[in-house]
């Protein structure tokens, strides 16, 4: 099995201006393998990219709060909180979140998907939807609901867009009319998922109750909503690259079945590859922060309250000094198999105090998913480069179009 580049070169090319947020991505992969490792401007944001700098913005989040303008229009949560706001936020969600994850909890996400990933959605392509319809599945039982979520995962689809278009109003200049069209839109996206959630009485009552233990009172709406898109879009992209980077290699795809048949979901190999998919492409490829106040530092160099730093999760993950030849996809990756790899250069999931909120959870779920599929399927090869969109989260175009062939 030799080592792959994966992504599109066509799409890979450094324009400036850049004229979406597909071109932000595509300069963040080529400083990476030109070797810029320096900060650098990026429009209206310093962009970073050094393990150092990175530690000392994510331990520091009180220096460092968040700054996510364009999460803001859709809700308030605990994703773009700071201070004793979020402490009360995260108080509500996350014991619900690491119950969920723990391994006596493991059926029924393994249920979960194996209801969703039937046959007919796999084979007529609508894997993508069930994949949504499963991920929001466990993220709703999480936090004690129970509605049927093939609506929800068509509300995500349409979701898409809209969090695309609001990315781009919050990274360049829009017009008055972009900014009024992105509030509309938002509008009806709240109200369209209200009308599910309002169905979801044991959701309501469960988060309801929460609140009032914890003395607490906020806008739920807003949390799940951004909490629902932050751990369903995030997970279904990791399966979805690993889907699309496994047609891509038909030989590590028949290694990585024979590994799972043998030890199951576990597999050492498949975890390997799943690090591996993470590193190449991480869902969350840019994570951005706001310096709080004056006289400040980032790593000893003085940085100016009110600077955007834009940390650059593609450019840690294929960082020259800190990956054997970046560039390159190998499922087998040293760094690794010999669990050799520098911790503060692998941050799919952040890190600090603000660290995914779901981890435990999105690591079983990707495992679950793909040792499914890899035990029932072969995904036939595609020989074309896979080419990517960037709306909240990083992922591969052209999932609904893998064929699966069963074995
Ligand atoms: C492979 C899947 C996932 C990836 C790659 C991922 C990645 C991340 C990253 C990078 C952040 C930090 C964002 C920032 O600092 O701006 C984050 C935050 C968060 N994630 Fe995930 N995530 C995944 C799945 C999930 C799941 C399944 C859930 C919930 C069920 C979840 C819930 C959260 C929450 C609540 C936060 C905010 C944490 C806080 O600041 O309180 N994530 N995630």
């Amino acid at each position: 099995m030799t080592p792959t580049a994966i992504l599109d070169p066509a799409q890979l090319v450094d324009r400036t201006p850049a004229r979406n947020v597909d071109d932000i991505v595509a300069k963040l992969y080529l400083h990476a393998w030109n070797g810029e490792t320096k900060p650098q401007m990026l429009g209206r944001m310093q962009l970073i990219s050094d393990p150092v700098e990175a530690a000392d913005l994510l331990m520091q989040p009180d220096h460092f709060p968040k700054y996510y303008s364009f999460l803001t229009e859709l809700g308030r949560s605990r994703l773009d909180a700071n201070g004793a706001d979020w402490e009360k936020r995260r108080d509500l969600t996350q014991p619900l979140y690491r119950e969920a994850a723990r391994t006596a909890n493991r059926a029924p996400l393994t249920a979960s998907y194996a209801r969703w990933l039937t046959d007919d959605a796999i084979q007529s392509g609508r894997i993508g939807h069930a994949l949504l319809a499963a991920a929001s599945e466990i993220f709703l039982h999480a936090l004690g609901g129970s509605i049927p979520t093939g609506p929800v995962a068509d509300w995500l689809l349409t979701l898409r867009e809209t969090a695309q278009f609001a990315q781009h109003v919050a990274m360049f200049d829009p017009s008055p009319a972009q900014h009024a069209k992105l509030r509309e839109d938002v509008a009806q996206l709240r109200q369209d998922l209200r009308g599910l959630l309002i169905k979801d009485e044991p959701l309501k009552h469960y988060l309801h109750d929460r609140l009032v233990a914890l003395d607490h009172s906020m806008d739920l709406l807003g949390e799940v909503t951004i909490n629902l898109f932050a751990g369903v879009e995030t997970t279904v992209a990791s399966i979805s690259w690993a889907l699309n980077i496994l047609a891509r290699d038909p030989e590590m795809q028949a290694y990585l079945a024979r590994e799972v048949a043998l030890h199951g979901t576990d597999a050492p190999a498949l975890s390997h590859f799943i690090q591996e998919v993470m590193r190449y492409c991480p869902p969350v490829p840019l994570l951005v922060r706001t310096v709080a106040a004056d006289n400040q530092t980032l790593a000893g160099r003085p940085v100016a309250k009110g600077d955007l730093i834009a940390l650059s999760i593609v450019g840690l993950h294929h960082h020259r000094d800190h990956w054997n030849d970046p560039a390159s996809f190998d499922a087998k990756r040293p760094e690794f198999v010999e669990n050799s790899y520098h911790r503060r250069a692998y941050l799919p999931f952040s890190a600090g105090p603000r660290v995914c909120g779901g981890l435990g959870l999105a690591r079983a779920e990707v495992a679950i998913a793909l040792g499914q599929l890899l035990q029932r399927y072969r995904v036939l090869p595609v020989t074309t480069p896979i080419t990517y969109e960037l709306s909240l989260n990083l992922r591969p175009r052209g999932t609904s179009q893998l064929q699966f062939e069963p074995l």
